[in-house]
């Protein structure tokens, strides 16, 4: 607890650019979440380096990431958002809890399955441990909800275990956290694959809409958006195509899947997708001229990075401290 909340966790990598998924499916109810939690929402540049970066782009996508929470309404004197590498505790908590960590429950993560098959010329150690790391992230901060997608389930899996094995040796040191799963619906899926999650490392970039789209782009790719033949709006599973650009519709304007139903009937499919286009557009529009005045900005989101570097110093510290000691490490001379 801090300040009489319960405290929730949650982080994003900068790797390729954010989608419409990413707001609607994570970035959206951070903010609903925001209101009820004490938020530590971290921008994981660490996590980022275990495949091969380039540094210039890494560090402007990170800044980028950060001002994207800001725009999207994290109020950043209320949630601390900040990045992994500015906290220390990250890399010294992951350390320590390496040594608590078996080598086939590593080896048993699918994520670890899947990259290393994906980089097969760079299968590192830190790809490995790359689930001790999350699990200090969110250790490091008491952290009692976790907001996560279901590909993020395992290691949040993980993180129990390390919390109470470590518990069950050294006392009550950590609290052991919930996963927050979001209601379904908000799972948008690719537009020229609608049986494929809508992801921001998809190589054809047709099938997904990034936040950062402009709205011709977006009009573009709604009007290429698969579909099929039946000709007829349902909201069903033998129409994936026209069921997402449905749930797109509805996640955007707030509508339930039979009201949109009830809209669209009689109509072809064109008519939907300029609907869809504009439902993404007056949700994207807001959110990119705020993210391009913060760009402008600097000296406010630079105040704003080093004041909650500061705050999430503080209360990783406090865990790391007790951590520290209760594995035998010694008291530091004041
Ligand atoms: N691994 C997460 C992802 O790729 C990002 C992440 C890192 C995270 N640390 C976290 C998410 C802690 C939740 C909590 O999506």
């Amino acid at each position: 607890m801090i300040n009489g909340k319960k405290v929730l966790f949650s982080g994003m990598q900068a790797t390729g650019n954010l989608t419409l998924g990413n707001y609607l499916g994570a970035l959206r109810n951070w903010v609903t979440l925001s209101e009820e939690y004490e938020c530590f929402y971290s921008v994981v540049d660490m996590h980022s380096i275990t495949v091969r970066q380039d540094p210039a782009e890494l560090r402007k996508r990170a800044r980028k990431l950060l001002m994207i929470y800001m725009a999207a309404g994290l109020d950043p004197e209320k949630n601390c958002i900040y990045y992994q590498s500015h906290v220390s505790g990250h890399a010294e908590l992951a350390w320590i809890l390496n040594c608590f960590t078996y080598m086939g429950e590593l080896s048993r993560m699918t994520q670890f399955k899947d990259k290393s098959a994906k980089h097969a010329d760079n299968i590192n150690a830190g790809l490995f441990t790359y689930p001790v790391l999350m699990a200090a992230d969110i250790l490091l901060y008491q952290t009692d909800v976790v907001p996560v997608g279901v590909d993020q389930k395992q290691h949040l899996e993980l993180t129990r275990d390390l919390a109470e094995r470590f518990n069950a040796i050294y006392g009550d040191v950590f609290a052991v956290p919930e996963p927050y799963i979001a209601k379904v619906g908000a799972k948008i899926m690719s537009l020229q694959d609608p049986s494929k999650k809508m992801s921001k490392s998809d190589e054809n970039p047709n099938g997904s809409i990034y936040l950062m789209d402009d709205p011709d782009t977006v009009a573009r790719k709604c009007k290429r958006a698969v579909t099929d033949s039946e000709g007829v709006i349902l909201y069903r599973d033998e129409q994936p195509g026209v069921k997402n650009l449905l749930d797109i519709y509805c996640a955007c304007t707030g509508r339930t899947p039979q009201e949109a139903v009830a809209e669209f009937d009689g109509q072809g499919y064109g008519v939907l997708k300029t609907a869809v286009t504009e439902s993404v557009n007056a949700i994207l529009s807001p959110l990119q001229t705020r993210v391009s005045e913060l760009e402008k900005e600097k000296a406010y989101v630079d105040s704003c990075i080093k004041n909650n570097a500061e705050k999430a110093q503080y209360f990783a510290n406090k865990t790391l401290r007790k951590v520290q000691k209760k594995v035998g490490f010694p008291e530091r001379p004041r």
